[in-house]
């Protein structure tokens, strides 16, 4: 008989911005493969829906509402998760917040908002899982949700974001290293746009742009497609499961080819 390397049966899976658009379907399909779903989130009505959706399917869900880069509220939550039912095995890194402003119009509280969420967040969530994980001695695995605008330039005011996102990338590699061998492994996922509530706010928010902007994303991406959330879910499962015992300090894009592109290429022979 062989062994399900993608089985999650009796893991503990603590997840940041797990009522989103990627959280969603990351608890969705981490669930469906047997484990145990630690929701963090600021949106509790999100969470209380997060929660129906999963106990109609028998997902062991348990919610915890907070803010992922409030050093408080992060280690009040780990400090729960651990009194109640022990140490975690792995973590994803998800909550995040961009802004779409001009650097030269970029006000300091406007970087800072950015930074604490999307890089100082997952700093303090990864310092607090590590610290139960290396007490219990367990092997575990922690997943950052980067983004390709980590590691190449998109523009459109994505500035601080952009950076953000290239910290995580580096903080991803860094981890990987520190805690090797320890036996965390720590990988990150870049995706490219994906068909999520926060993206199509922004996309909306373009108004009559919007079609434009679409035909220049779409232009990028090889598989000619955005993602959807289930894509970037099936590369979370397999970087948090067993599938994936060898493999640390990764950067995965999950971007239909998007990174791979040169943008003055073409798509197949002319
Ligand atoms: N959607 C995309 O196109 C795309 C592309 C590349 C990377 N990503 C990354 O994927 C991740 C998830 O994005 P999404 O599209 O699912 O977003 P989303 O807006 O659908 O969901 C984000 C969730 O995070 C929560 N959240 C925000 N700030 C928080 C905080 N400080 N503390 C706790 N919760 C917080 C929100 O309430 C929301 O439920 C982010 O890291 C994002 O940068 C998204």
């Amino acid at each position: 008989m062989t062994t399900n390397v993608f089985n999650l049966t009796g893991k503990k899976v603590v997840i940041t911005g797990a009522a989103g658009g990627i959280g969603s379907a990351t608890c969705h399909q981490l669930g469906g493969a047997g484990a145990a779903i630690f929701a963090t989130d600021v949106d509790e009505s999100g969470l209380q829906r997060l929660t129906k959706e999963l106990e109609a399917k028998k997902i062991e869900i348990h919610t915890f509402v907070g803010n992922a880069s409030k050093e408080d509220d992060v280690v009040r939550i780990f400090s729960e998760i651990a009194n109640k039912f022990g140490a975690p095995d792995i973590l994803i890194n998800n909550a995040a917040q961009g802004i779409h402003t001009a650097p030269q119009d970029t006000t300091g509280a406007e970087w800072d908002r950015v930074m604490d969420t999307s890089l100082k967040g997952y700093f303090l969530n990864a310092r607090e899982f590590s610290k139960l994980v290396l007490q219990a001695k367990k092997k575990a695995a922690l997943v950052n949700i980067a983004s390709i605008a980590g590691s190449s330039a998109i523009g459109r005011g994505n500035f601080a974001y952009s950076t953000a996102k290239g910290g995580v990338i580096q903080m991803t590699r860094e981890l990987a290293i520190e805690w090797a061998t320890a036996g965390i492994r720590v990988n990150a996922i870049q995706p490219c746009s994906v068909n999520t509530p926060g993206w199509r706010r922004w996309v909306e928010t373009e108004g009559e742009k919007a079609q434009i902007l679409m035909t220049r994303l779409l232009q990028g991406i090889p598989l000619g497609r955005v993602a959807e959330p289930e894509d970037i879910a099936n590369a979370v499962h397999y970087l948090a499961s067993d599938a994936a015992a060898m493999v640390t300090g990764v950067i995965l894009p999950v971007d239909g080819g998007n990174l791979a592109f040169n943008a003055g290429g073409n798509l197949g022979h002319y």
